[in-house]
């Protein structure tokens, strides 16, 4: 543009008085469009930032001791016909022998709260010994081998801890057993108050939404670790077709597949039925009130029965040497998991005190699982 160069203030030889005018006219309007736009914009950045500003944390990052009331409408719930024991199971899964000590630990505290529901202890016969398998069915879990459900493109995009979870999935078979209602728990579980209203619910896919310690916080995705389902041999056979085609995150395994196949369908059950140990490290205040009503806590982050601060689960923890593991992790996470560690503890003895001859026999047991 001519009114930059440094010939701007020099007067034309000849000047044509009126394009010059209009030249100057335009390039004042072009200026004060540029200056309308650099306005507009900051009004509008200030606008969205303000607005962010102002947005509410969810409900559960933004917790208050609220709201007192039970969470079932206890002559609702009467008014129902009870299911049968028979009808229903509680099932979980043993993949490797370092769970033994936590599913005998699981059945004890199932025992404490009445659950009448059939015990299932889903295994794979080529993955556990039979001691391991001995302890686990040593307090009323019932051994059930299951065929490994191999995870799809031959486990390439599986996080390799999960490369057998699918085998989970042999769940929805059940129907073929008899099974009505199913409760899955995972084997790092313990149960402290009875849950059989699950078993009533008319929908067939129900679980607790996740949450992490970090920037994920509460996921809008269920955690798998307790799932309710009404167990279906054709919607088995759905997932194993479609298992091999779908696009999901395969690192996170069945987890991230039955989140996918459930998304819009899955009934979200209230945190007490998954109380998940990163609740206490992100809502201390939630984590309080959702103590004196948990049904089913579950070691996440700390789990009392392994000797790995990642979980790992690579070496067993002999029997007696539980007590021990667990105050060696007391620490971990600062020391907030003590009160609940303590609790597992407390379970692991009373367990041992009932079933300790039992489960003595299982030691240094061999032979066929
Ligand atoms: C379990 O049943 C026993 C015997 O009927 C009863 O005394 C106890 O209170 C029950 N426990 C729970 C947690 O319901």
């Amino acid at each position: 543009m001519w009114i930059f160069s440094r010939y701007k203030d020099y007067t034309p030889l000849w000047t044509d008085v009126a394009s010059l005018k209009q030249a100057n006219r335009a390039h004042a309007l072009r200026i004060l469009a540029i200056l309308l736009v650099i306005l507009v914009s900051v009004w509008y950045n200030g606008y969205l930032i303000a607005k962010l500003a102002k947005k509410w944390p969810t409900p559960l990052d933004n917790y208050q001791q609220l709201n007192p009331n039970p969470l079932l409408n206890d002559e609702f719930y009467q008014s129902f016909k009870s299911p049968t024991h028979d009808e229903t199971a509680v099932v979980t899964c043993m993949y490797t022998d370092s769970y033994a000590t936590a599913i005998a630990t699981l059945g004890h505290s199932l025992d404490r709260v009445n659950s009448t529901a059939t015990r299932l202890l889903f295994y794979l016969p080529e993955h556990v010994s039979s001691e391991a398998l001995c302890i686990a069915t040593a307090t009323g879990f019932v051994p059930h081998p299951v065929s490994r459900i191999a995870p799809p493109h031959n486990g390439e995009g599986t996080n390799k801890r999960f490369l057998d979870a699918y085998s989970k999935l042999n769940l929805w078979t059940l129907n073929d057993a008899g099974y009505k209602a199913v409760v899955h728990l995972d084997a790092d579980t313990l149960v402290l108050r009875n849950f059989d209203e699950l078993f009533a619910l008319p929908y067939r896919f129900g679980a607790v939404p996740d949450v992490y310690v970090g920037s994920h916080g509460f996921a809008l995705e269920f955690n798998t670790g307790v799932i309710y389902a009404r167990p279906d041999t054709a919607v088995f056979r759905d997932m194993m077709e479609k298992m091999q085609t779908l696009s999901y995150d395969e690192i996170q395994a069945d987890q991230a597949f039955l989140n996918q196949y459930y998304a819009a369908s899955a009934v979200r059950l209230p945190y007490a039925y998954n109380a998940n140990l990163a609740i206490k490290v992100r809502k201390p205040a939630m984590w309080e009130d959702l103590w004196k009503r948990a049904r089913v806590v579950h070691y996440t982050l700390v789990k009392p029965f392994l000797a790995e601060a990642d979980n790992s689960g690579e070496t067993i923890v002999p029997m007696e040497g539980l007590e021990e593991n667990i105050r060696a992790r007391m620490g971990e996470f600062d020391g907030v998991f003590e009160e609940e560690l303590l609790e597992w503890l407390g379970q692991w003895k009373e367990t041992y005190a009932k079933y300790g001859e039992k489960l003595k026999e299982c030691e240094g047991k061999v032979g066929d699982v």
